[in-house]
């Protein structure tokens, strides 16, 4: 019984209905597409998915950002930071994630998201080429020196438990489609790499 409700209903087919995502990206005039940012806490995730919004939004795209400090007070606030607790935010996110891309928009995903088998469940729920996962990458080192938070100091003063990075484990991306290095690069060349390559 640990198998969450949505994996036990095997038996009902999906609804067609004649407005598809095709009609509703064709109003926007622009593709839809999952953008998916995955890192290390302090990494800069938070902080390019801000810029790149604005930007996209600039541009006249039609944006939605989720970030995982905002939804974890809302949709998810019901889960811990433990492997299932994570995995469960990671299922619900990338399932309203994929609603809002089946919407038309531009969803950006700024989540640690730690586990590549839940980056990759995420893939496998969007059509080929709108998924992009974006790893933004920093050193461990240079993650806990920024320390936005406070939260690295807090897990080295055992403070906070299963905190990634010191002893939850994150699992780097293998293949991403994008590789954005912040210890190297400033937050808006990493923007207009990402913007380049969309
Ligand atoms: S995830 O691992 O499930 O993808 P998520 O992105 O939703 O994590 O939330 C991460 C945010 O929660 C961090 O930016 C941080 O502010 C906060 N946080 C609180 N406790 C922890 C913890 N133990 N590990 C990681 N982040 C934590």
């Amino acid at each position: 019984m640990n198998d969450t409700p949505s994996q036990r209903i095997t038996n009902l087919p999906a609804q067609a209905f004649d407005v598809d995502q095709a009609a509703r990206s064709g109003l926007k005039g622009h593709a839809p597409k999952c953008l998916w940012l995955t890192g290390l806490p302090g990494a800069g995730k938070s902080t390019l998915a801000n810029l790149l919004e604005q930007r996209l939004h600039a541009e006249g795209r039609h944006t939605y950002l989720l970030d995982g400090d905002n939804v974890r007070q809302g949709l998810c606030r019901d889960l811990d930071f433990s492997g299932a607790g994570r995995v469960e935010n990671i299922r619900r996110v990338a399932e309203v994630a994929r609603l809002m891309t089946d919407a038309g928009l531009i969803v950006l995903v700024s989540f640690i998201s730690p586990f590549r088998f839940e980056r990759d469940f995420a893939r496998s729920l969007f059509a080929p080429g709108e998924f992009y996962e974006i790893f933004v990458d920093a050193p461990l080192t240079e993650c806990e020196r920024r320390d936005p938070k406070g939260l690295y100091a807090r897990a080295r003063r055992g403070e906070l438990k299963d905190f990634t990075g010191i002893d939850s484990a994150y699992e780097p991306p293998e293949f991403p489609e994008m590789h954005i290095d912040t210890s190297h690069l400033a937050p808006e060349q990493a923007v207009e790499m990402i913007i380049s390559r969309l």
